[in-house]
């Protein structure tokens, strides 16, 4: 099986080499440049294409992917928002997954971000590398007694929650299934997770019915002076929404690992450009504001993992094995 990498970074191919001898019948070679339309035709002669969640798999790509003789995408992430799946049914191509690699990974760098904003740690780094000791802006509130709400308790959610539980909170959810393995959990609606919670740190997938689920009026029940977190999808965020909240005094302090804008920033260096627009820039001058860039899943043992599902799924794919990381 040949493989074409899109999107290769210097840590994806040191983790996929470290394995590669485990799987002599798969043969990779790997591209610094993105999956789109325009780069799909370089799959001519591949099996399969490894992509990321910044690519670009909508429907045109896909017909690309097709006329290049592809039967295979392979989703080095959770996330498959961006490929149109519709027309890869259409095209016969299979589009498989990672779905669980390290959910730990994500629900510590939620914790992490709630924690900096709460603390205003990206604050008091730079005010004491200035010599700044004075502690004025930086007063945060304890987590201990508070209460968490957990908006979708899947692999990620689940461990947020535990997580939570550690800090010795009081963990709400809500979510259209409810996780059996969460008995210290307690399932309310979507309204009373906003009323109730001090912390909100949201978990699900971005579909029709979650895009913008966070927005003015949303925004509106929310108690003063929450923390909002999302680690999981940027649209699940109305941007334009949530800045009028952070200017109305609501947020005490928002976490940001994913943002609207954020698919042509996704891990490049763009230090040296002009950007186009200002949502973004925005957004971080807000003191109560951190941002990274998507960086929830970046741990050593997510990357092993990613690496070794990946090629499990090319064989079992391969071999025309059953495999449920096949997306439907
Ligand atoms: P999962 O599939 O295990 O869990 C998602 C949960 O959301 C499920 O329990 C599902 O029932 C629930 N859900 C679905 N629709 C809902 C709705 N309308 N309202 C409330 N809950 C709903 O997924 P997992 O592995 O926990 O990942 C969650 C998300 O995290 C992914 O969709 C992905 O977007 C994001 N992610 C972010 C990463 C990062 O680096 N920041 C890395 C990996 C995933």
């Amino acid at each position: 099986m040949k493989i074409l990498f899109y999107d290769t970074k210097s840590y994806d191919r040191d983790s996929f080499e470290s394995i590669s001898n485990r799987y002599p019948e798969i043969e990779i070679d790997y591209l610094k440049t993105d999956l789109a339309p325009k780069t799909a035709q370089l799959a001519a002669g591949y099996d399969a294409v490894c992509a990321f969640v910044s690519s670009d798999i909508h429907e045109e790509t896909v017909r690309g992917l097709k006329q290049a003789g592809v039967r295979l995408i392979l989703m080095r992430c959770a996330g498959f928002n961006n490929v149109a799946l519709d027309t890869a049914r259409e095209c016969g191509i299979t589009v498989m997954r990672v779905p669980g690699y390290s959910p730990e990974a994500v629900a510590e760098h939620a914790m992490a971000l709630a924690l900096i904003v709460n603390r205003r740690m990206h604050k008091s780094y730079v005010k004491v590398r200035e010599n700044d000791f004075s502690l004025g802006g930086l007063m945060g509130f304890n987590f201990y007694q508070k209460t968490a709400g957990i908006v979708g308790t899947g692999k990620i959610g689940a461990a947020m929650c535990r997580i939570c539980r550690g800090f010795g909170m009081r963990v709400i959810a809500y979510d259209v299934y409810q996780n059996p393995d969460l008995d210290f959990v307690e399932y309310v609606t979507l309204d009373e997770l906003l009323s109730q919670s001090d912390l909100i740190s949201l978990h699900c997938p971005l579909m029709n019915d979650t895009y913008h689920l966070i927005n003015r009026e949303t925004i509106q029940k929310m108690k003063d002076g929450v923390i909002l977190v999302n680690t999981s999808r940027g649209g699940l965020v109305k941007t334009v929404d949530l800045i009028e909240g952070i200017r109305a005094r609501k947020f005490f302090g928002v976490g940001l690992d994913v943002y609207e804008e954020e698919t042509n920033n996704v891990f490049e260096d763009r230090s040296d450009e002009i950007l186009e627009t200002s949502v973004t820039a925005r957004l971080l001058s807000f003191p109560n504001v951190m941002i990274t860039s998507h960086q929830g899943f970046f741990t050593r043992e997510a990357l092993s993992a990613i690496a070794e599902t990946t090629l499990e799924n090319a064989l079992d794919f391969a071999e025309g094995r059953e495999n449920g990381n096949v997306v439907k």
